[in-house]
């Protein structure tokens, strides 16, 4: 029988925190496929892949962090958990609550999430309360929420969920037999980049005190980390807070990210760095994904093809050099972007009659 991947607690145990064993909390995340892309390397001049997020259980990279976040909850006995969220976080959290047997309250900015993520965390049964405010505005008051009361918080200020998000950085690892040159991704609340570099900087063997740090080095170098956060919601880019974030990527419709710090070590670090793209170029690149590449994503997710693409229209990406770019989310999620050309226009379907030679008209094969 082929291997049953067991989700990224059970694969990756010897490197993660002793105390998610216990009461572990899992879906079958992780395990998902780095794909070349022919079309991005072409473009780029570069060796490109997608890591390949929305083929998590509930749609999205989250999944990794939550078996660990609730994994560790479920371990202390928790019986109520909560998370802010621009729509992913809660679809995951509902999720893998149920699973777990707790019950999961999500704070959401009314009106700014996509539909699908919605339709999740009602599905899943979540306590969803749609809040007068943006994400900010809702972590703030999930935060107080679990301080001053018996709840769980697992955003991913709860250093659980960067641990098993790391993982991502491990897989493709695994995959390519060493890190890539550079490593792309979008940033939001800031914590997969965070999380991500935690990762590539473990598995290279340079954080002797980590879960499994005594393990021999699995890459010999870490990557640069590229961030993209949209043009409207671009706080670290700009060097201060935003208040009203504006963007088509809700899920990075962030003002005041709360890894802030973290995002840019990770930058100066790893000698990359954080830039943002307009909603016109994550559009573009939305669509050159799913058109040309084959990979339908998110908004959100796309904001960092874009950071990429715009860094080799400007001769900034290294001829040759190996890159591997997170689609975050997938395009089932928030599927209304597919239906506009680029130009806003609805995409209007054709409609024929049921016999052959009006449908072989339609498709221009007389
Ligand atoms: N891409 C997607 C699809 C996301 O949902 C998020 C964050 C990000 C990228 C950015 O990741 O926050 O770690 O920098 N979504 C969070 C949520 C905020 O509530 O679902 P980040």
């Amino acid at each position: 029988m082929a291997h049953q991947w067991r989700g990224v607690v059970a694969e990756y145990a010897d490197r993660l925190p002793a105390h998610l064993l216990e009461r572990t909390v899992t879906l079958g995340e992780g395990g998902t496929p780095l794909v070349p892309a022919p079309v991005l390397s072409e473009r780029t001049g570069a060796d490109v892949y997608l890591k390949v997020e929305g083929m998590n259980p509930t749609g999205s990279f989250k999944d990794r962090g939550m078996t660990a976040a609730m994994s560790a909850a479920a371990g202390r006995g928790a019986k109520v958990v909560v998370c802010a969220s621009t729509g992913n976080t809660s679809a995951s959290a509902a999720a893998y609550a149920t699973r777990a047997g707790m019950i999961c309250a999500v704070l959401v900015p009314d009106g700014k999430i996509a539909m699908g993520k919605l339709s999740q965390a009602i599905a899943h049964g979540a306590r969803l309360l749609q809040v007068d405010g943006n994400f900010d505005d809702c972590l703030v008051a999930a935060r107080k929420l679990a301080e001053s009361y018996p709840v769980e918080l697992v955003n991913s200020v709860n250093p659980d969920r960067i641990e098993g998000q790391k993982t991502g950085a491990f897989e493709i690892v695994d995959a390519l037999g060493d890190a890539p040159d550079i490593h792309v991704l979008p940033v939001g609340n800031a914590g997969n980049i965070t999380a991500y570099w935690k990762g590539f900087r473990e598995y290279a063997g340079l954080c002797p005190d980590a879960p499994g740090g005594s393990l021999p080095a699995v890459a010999t170098r870490t990557p640069a980390m590229w961030g993209f956060q949209a043009a409207g919601a671009a706080p670290i880019v700009l060097g201060h807070p935003v208040t009203e974030p504006e963007t088509v990527a809700t899920a990075i419709r962030i003002g005041n990210p709360a890894s802030w710090r973290q995002a840019e070590e990770a930058r100066d670090d790893s000698g990359g760095v954080i830039e943002s793209v307009t909603d016109d170029q994550i559009l573009a690149a939305h669509r050159v994904l799913s058109a040309e590449a084959g990979v339908f994503v998110e908004p959100g997710s796309a904001a960092g093809v874009a950071g990429l693409l715009s860094r080799a229209e400007r001769g900034l990406v290294p001829a040759g050099a190996r890159v591997t770019v997170t689609v975050t989310g997938h395009g089932l999620k928030d599927p209304q972007w597919a239906l506009r050309t680029l130009d806003g226009a609805d995409v209007e379907p054709t409609r024929v009659s049921a016999d052959v030679v009006s449908i072989a008209d339609a498709l221009d094969l007389s």
